[in-house]
């Protein structure tokens, strides 16, 4: 079997290179993975036996919570955290098998066997990743899939918690706010996106612009290393503390749990909603938007979403605004008359409420609905998603504007998301995490396209408009290099193909999500991981395997 899947190692050396051959080569992976998995028994059980080996001592068994694909549940456990629909056709690559680990002991096994089988490991969290990366590769994989490790534990008394990376965000507010109504966690706005991802890759929110990312708000984690060890931040030391902080936690090891600082927030905050069209000033108050959003009180953070819209007949362009306050509503009304006149909001368009309800606010609920909602971890509807990201460092003129307005009219689909920057974002420094996009941005734009028609050709048709709006945004955006941030992952600026990247293959999407703080990362990989055990499609490069190849 390994024979066999090497040779498709081989096949698929030009990973990701178009939409369409990725989907053939996909297929051939496919059916041959098909093909040696039925007659693979044999190699199935050798790794049982080495995974139970490894964790002898632990309570289920490993057999308990591994899933072959014989396994009748092996289907739904894999679909369960697909929030992409795009990775879940029968052509999209499986893994050979799936460890739901319930015990620090699962992990440390499924480490050790598949250094031995030479297998690659996909991490999966929340598997909010947008390109797919934590469930799908082209090389012989298997998933160790967190979901059953999502203990948070809130200690009020010295304002933090611990929080196992199964958990999502949805619950980690909700167990903070049982506990407490001052006290909050800044991360992000969709309450299912899961807490392994998020939290190594940076994290922003509402709350960005006053307590900086989620990010800036660790205190501790654990993590699995390449030799099985279970460290804390004392045991792993300052520079791997650093990297797993903005630097994806997938290149460096199974982060298990991370210490969080809980944030104060006010007992009442408030929040707006309201959409303007070009016919009502759309222009004029995102033009101003652009020289308010990250220099206002940092207590606020205004949102804009910009979409074409189709009002009678008539093409139009629309923006909502979206707005936290940890404040109330009287002091929002007199921020806003002062900065954004513009906006021209009225009284009841303010509206005080819990910072718990805030968060079911921002994510679309009805006004009263039960906080309840944020312990379910299943969004309640998925779609086929591209997604890609921006930073303005200029605000964009009139005509500027005017001119993507007109592009947006002629695209229709895609969706711009501008997060406001600033506060407290501009206070730390570029090196002080791996993220280092503070001072001097802006804004950031997050470009979003989400369709529902299945196959090849709409896909190909939504990702090329994406692409054709993010080729507009060239000239007004951050440029050498052209900014991304890591968590809106965009295998569209590169990968490592499958194997050891050199540096500067991978510098080239590497610099984009880090800037000079990829070097940093690179050090750091190079000293936890010289083998590249823990490489993905988008993982950070071991200079040691790289030079290892190349002898080789
Ligand atoms: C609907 C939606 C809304 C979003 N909203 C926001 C937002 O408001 N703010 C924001 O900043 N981002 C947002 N994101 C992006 C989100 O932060 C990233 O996709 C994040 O990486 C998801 O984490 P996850 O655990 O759900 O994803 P996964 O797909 O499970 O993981 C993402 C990456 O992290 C790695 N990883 C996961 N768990 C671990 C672990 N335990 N140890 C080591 N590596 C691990 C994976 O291997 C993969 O490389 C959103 C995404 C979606 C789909
Ligand atoms: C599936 O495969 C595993 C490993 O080879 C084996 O232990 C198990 O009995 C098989 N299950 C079924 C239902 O065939
Ligand atoms: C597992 O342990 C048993 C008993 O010690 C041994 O016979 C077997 O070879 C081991 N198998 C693997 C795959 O490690
Ligand atoms: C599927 O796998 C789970 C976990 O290992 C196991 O409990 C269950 O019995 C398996 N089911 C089948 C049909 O093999
Ligand atoms: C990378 O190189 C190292 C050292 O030569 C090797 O052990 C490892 O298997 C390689 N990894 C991949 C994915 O090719």
């Amino acid at each position: 079997m390994v024979v066999n899947l090497a040779k498709v190692t081989k096949l698929n050396s030009h990973f990701m290179e178009t939409p369409s051959s990725c989907a053939i080569l996909a297929a051939g992976f496919f059916l041959l993975l098909h093909v040696s998995m039925a007659a693979s028994n044999p190699t199935q059980d050798t790794f049982l036996q080495c995974l139970s080996n490894h964790s002898q001592y632990s309570s289920p068994p490993i057999s308990a919570v591994t899933y072959f694909p014989n396994n009748s549940s092996y289907t739904s456990i894999l679909q369960s955290y697909i929030r992409n629909l795009r990775f879940i056709t029968p052509t999209t690559p499986k893994p050979l098998f799936i460890v739901t680990p319930t015990h620090v002991s699962h992990i440390q096994a499924s480490i050790f066997c598949s250094k031995i089988h030479a297998l690659q490991v996909r991490i999966r969290s929340g598997g909010h990743d947008y390109d797919g990366l934590s469930y799908v590769s082209q090389v012989p994989f298997i998933i160790v899939d967190m979901f059953s490790l999502r203990s948070i534990s809130v200690k009020v008394e010295d304002e933090s918690a611990w929080v196992e990376s199964g958990a999502t965000l949805g619950e980690v507010y909700y167990r903070v706010a049982e506990q407490s109504k001052i006290h909050g966690f800044p991360a992000g706005v969709c309450p299912t996106v899961g807490v392994g991802g998020h939290l190594s890759g940076g994290g922003y929110g509402n709350m960005m612009r006053k307590y900086g990312l989620s990010v800036d708000n660790i205190l501790d984690a654990q993590i699995v290393d390449v030799d099985g060890r279970l460290l804390d931040r004392e045991s792993m030391g300052e520079d791997l503390f650093w990297a797993i902080r903005g630097g994806g936690g997938a290149s460096f090891g199974v982060i298990v749990s991370w210490k969080i600082k809980l944030v104060p927030v006010p007992e009442i905050v408030t929040v707006f909603r309201v959409e303007r069209t070009l016919e009502q000033g759309a222009t004029d108050i995102v033009h101003q938007w652009q020289y308010v959003a990250d220099t206002i009180h940092e207590d606020l953070f205004i949102r804009a979403v910009v979409m074409q819209s189709n009002k009678k007949g008539h093409q139009t362009v629309k923006a909502k605004f979206v707005a936290l306050f940890l404040g109330n509503a009287k002091n929002l009304h007199a921020l806003m008359d002062e900065s954004l006149p513009q906006l021209g909001l009225k009284h009841e368009d303010y509206i005080e409420m819990s910072w718990i309800e805030s968060v079911l606010y921002w994510s679309n609920y009805p006004i009263g609905t039960s906080t309840d909602v944020l312990l379910e971890r299943q969004p309640s509807s998925e779609k086929f998603l591209k997604k890609k990201s921006d930073y303005i460092q200029e605000p964009m003129s009139k005509s500027g504007l005017e001119e993507l307005w007109k592009k947006m009219i002629e695209l229709r689909k895609p969706v711009l998301t501008f997060n406001p920057y600033g506060g407290k974002m501009r206070e730390i420094s570029e090196l002080e995490t791996p993220f280092p996009h503070r001072a001097g941005n802006v804004y950031k734009i997050q470009y979003s396209v989400n369709w529902k028609e299945e196959g090849v050709e709409a896909a190909d048709k939504n990702l090329d408009l994406i692409r054709r709006l993010y080729e507009f945004m060239t000239p007004y955006v951050s440029k050498s290099p052209r900014c991304s941030y890591l968590n809106y992952r965009d295998v569209d600026l590169g990968t490592n193909g499958n194997g050891n990247a050199s540096y500067s293959e991978a510098s080239v999407w590497g610099t984009k999500y880090f800037k000079g703080n990829f070097d940093r990362l690179v050090q750091v990989k190079t000293a936890v991981d010289p083998g590249n055990f823990f490489s993905y499609e988008q993982s950070i490069p071991s200079l040691t395997a790289w030079e290892g190849k190349m002898a080789g």
